[in-house]
């Protein structure tokens, strides 16, 4: 009988465990990454040779001075030509399940080479783009103390790019900190917290990037307005059901970067989090809600990267 009673006791105690965890966990203190490799990767962010009339830089549509958005609608690339999605943040992108809103790309490296072709971003040949790094010697240098010697190739451009955005981790946010127990929230970010997690916010908007790691719809509850030509999951299965869904944004730098949603239609953080509500959940949030979800969001967001303060 003490038997039963004591697995009965141990098995409540691990559920109990499981319960209680978190369902958002901290971004690790310190990224990973080849300082080598991500230096070189730094420099092209941000280096405008990477576009046709050298006028866009990958920095010109992720501004880390702008939550590593851009504050647009809709980019604009060279020649002033509008693209037809809101730039996410590339902070903590790493960490994303696969990239772009609709999960083209499997990995960093398989994005890098994309908006440097794409005709309404950088709109580059890749050839013209080693012919261009090949021409200015310090690039050759680079390339050579960091690969080795051999010839300049968009690989090696892939690996860069994405290595300096592997330690684009915005660590040690208000957040974290609670996570780990070093600080408390204020009243209003628990009771922002208690809220994403009650109305069900957290079911989609989780992990360590409170996104990024599921394919959702928006209009789960209410019906949101479908067009074509954006980057759902339609446009690569042309299945009915994949109408208005992507990956979920992470919410980490969400205080940073407005406009919202991939359509970037919606100005505010207020407004976001009323639409989610809406169309998402069913429930019209007060302006007490809001506010509080809005002081949970903001405790998401952490410190600048180290290898940005170095710049
Ligand atoms: C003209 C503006 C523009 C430029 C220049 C640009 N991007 Fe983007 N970036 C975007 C937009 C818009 C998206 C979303 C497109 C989509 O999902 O279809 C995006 C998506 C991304 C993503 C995916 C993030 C996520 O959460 O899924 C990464 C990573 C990224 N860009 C990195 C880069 C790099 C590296 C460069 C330079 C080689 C670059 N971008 C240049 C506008 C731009
Ligand atoms: C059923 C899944 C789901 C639920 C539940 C949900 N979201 Fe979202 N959320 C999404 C998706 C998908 C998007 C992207 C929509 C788009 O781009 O059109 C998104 C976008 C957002 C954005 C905008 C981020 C950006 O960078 O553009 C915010 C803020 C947000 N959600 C907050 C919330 C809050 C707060 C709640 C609870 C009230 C919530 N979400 C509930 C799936 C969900």
């Amino acid at each position: 009988m003490g038997k039963y009673i004591f697995a009965i006791l141990g098995f409540s105690l691990w559920v109990g465990g499981l319960l209680a965890q978190e369902p958002i966990s901290p971004l690790p203190l310190k990224p990973t990454y080849n300082p080598a490799l991500a230096a070189l990767g730094q420099r092209l962010f941000f280096d405008p040779i990477l576009s046709k009339d050298k006028t866009v830089s990958c920095a010109s549509c992720h501004d880390p001075a702008k939550g590593g958005a851009d504050g647009r609608e809709r980019s604009e690339g060279v020649g002033k030509v509008l693209g037809g999605m809101n730039a996410p943040s590339v902070f903590n992108a790493g960490f994303n399940f696969s990239q772009f809103w609709n999960g083209r790309a499997a990995s960093l490296e398989e994005q890098a080479l994309g908006p440097i072709q794409n005709p309404v971003e950088m709109n580059l040949a890749l050839s013209e783009m080693i012919r261009r790094l090949e021409g200015e010697p310090s690039y050759q240098e680079a390339f050579v103390q960091t690969f080795n010697p051999g010839p300049l190739t968009p690989q090696k451009v892939a690996l860069a790019l994405a290595e300096f955005e592997r330690a684009l981790v915005t660590s040690n946010s208000r957040f974290d900190r609670y996570l780990r127990k070093e600080i408390a929230l204020s009243e209003k970010e628990q009771k922002g917290y208690r809220l994403f997690k009650g109305l069900g916010c957290v079911s989609c908007h989780n992990g360590r990037l409170v996104g990024g790691n599921s394919y959702q719809k928006i209009g789960v509850v209410n019906p949101y307005p479908w067009f074509q030509g954006q980057a759902d999951l339609y446009a690569l299965t042309q299945k009915e059901s994949d109408k208005n869904r992507f990956k979920v944004p992470s919410l980490r730098m969400s205080a940073d970067t407005a406009p919202y949603f991939s359509s970037g239609e919606i100005g505010t953080l207020e407004a976001a989090i009323a639409a989610m509500g809406y169309y998402n959940l069913g429930v019209t949030l007060d302006q007490d809600q809001i506010e509080n979800l809005v002081a949970f969001i903001k405790s998401l967001k952490g410190e600048t990267p180290a290898i940005l303060e170095a710049q």
